[in-house]
């Protein structure tokens, strides 16, 4: 991949003079995409940590806003669609009206604060946003909480195993290189903490801790739990979005059709998701892969999963947090 075709929120050209000076005095490393730097105990590509500060400058929360979070791979791309598919069931759409996410990759819809929206600007356009307005972000919980300060918007968190995380954020990348990338370095830099969003059990640990703190602001959800029991899961997430079934829509199979509509096998199906690209050039098919949990035994050696095993363990020791 040259220069020009690492996308934007990898590079760094677009940096004020102000984040130079501050990435300058900031711990850094450098991976097979560039540099990395820790912000707020969290490694950023510069870019976007440009976008992060601006976001910290310049978002003004509306009460109503709902902001979708995860490490990347974790079910980010079902999440939203599942959200989009709650919010559009409200509107009185006729049945000739083709639904948002037949035309639309859910990322085009919720677009992520730091790699998106504000990534090249404190001060976006938010007009075209209805309400609620609905973001997502790759940021752990003490960052994306500065700018939100006490409104009450709510936060709804997507954890999943990390071996499974590990072995997706593989795929993705061969896709982002266009070349079979080695696993080997991803995994030690995983363990090590220093990947892209990580340390990956901050982030966890940053939402868990905030959902304790607040179970009424930050709503955490699990992968795993979305494929063993998604009725279940789907009507919490639209319990705590404030737009919970009505018995007549139980009744109607309300549940079921969201649900089919956001599978994956449904999704991947459209011709949006098979033949369209994000604004940086990247095929909206990479987000969609097996979706399976435990996928990491096809893929991991029995030492590197007993490695991670024993760090997720440490690390979430006391936490209450269990995998
Ligand atoms: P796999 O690579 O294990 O298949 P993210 O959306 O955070 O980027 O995560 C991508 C992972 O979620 C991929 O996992 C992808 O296949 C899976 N995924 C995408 N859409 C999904 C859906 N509608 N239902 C279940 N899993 C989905």
């Amino acid at each position: 991949m040259n220069e020009k075709e690492i996308p934007p929120q990898f590079r760094e050209d677009n940096l004020s003079e102000e984040t130079k000076t501050l990435i300058s005095s900031l711990p850094s490393y450098k991976d097979s995409l560039g540099n990395l730097y820790n912000y707020r105990e969290c490694w950023y590509y510069p870019n976007t940590l440009q976008g992060v500060l601006n976001f910290e400058r310049g978002f003004e929360p509306q009460k109503t806003d709902i902001i979708l979070a995860s490490y990347p791979k974790s079910g980010t791309t079902w999440l939203k669609a599942l959200t989009i598919a709650l919010f559009e069931r409200l509107k009185n759409r006729s049945s000739d009206d083709l639904h948002p996410l037949q035309s639309h990759n859910p990322h085009g819809i919720v677009p992520v604060l730091e790699i998106g929206l504000y990534l090249k600007t404190s001060t976006p356009d938010l007009t075209r946003f209805s309400t609620p307005r609905v973001f997502s972000t790759h940021m752990p919980f003490h960052t994306l909480q500065l700018p939100l300060k006490d409104t009450p918007c709510k936060i709804v968190y997507v954890c999943r195993n990390v071996k499974d995380v590990l072995v997706s954020l593989w795929y993705f990348k061969c896709v982002q290189l266009q070349k079979k990338v080695d696993m080997e370095p991803l995994f030690e830099s995983l363990c090590e903490g220093v990947g892209s969003c990580g340390p990956i059990w901050e982030h966890v640990l940053s939402y868990w801790r905030g959902c304790l703190e607040d179970p009424k602001q930050v709503l955490f959800m699990r992968y795993e739990e979305m494929k063993s029991e998604p009725c279940a899961q789907v009507k919490r997430l639209a319990e705590f979005l404030g737009c919970p079934f009505t018995e007549e829509e139980e009744e109607e199979g309300s549940v079921d059709k969201i649900l089919e509509l956001c599978s994956l096998r449904n999704l991947s199906g459209l011709e949006i998701n098979k033949s369209g690209k994000n604004l940086n050039n990247l095929p909206y098919s990479a987000f969609f892969r097996k979706g399976e949990v435990g996928d990491f035994k096809n893929h991991l050696t029995p030492e590197m999963e007993n490695k991670i095993d024993m760090i997720i363990q440490e690390k979430y020791k006391g936490s209450g947090l269990k995998f």
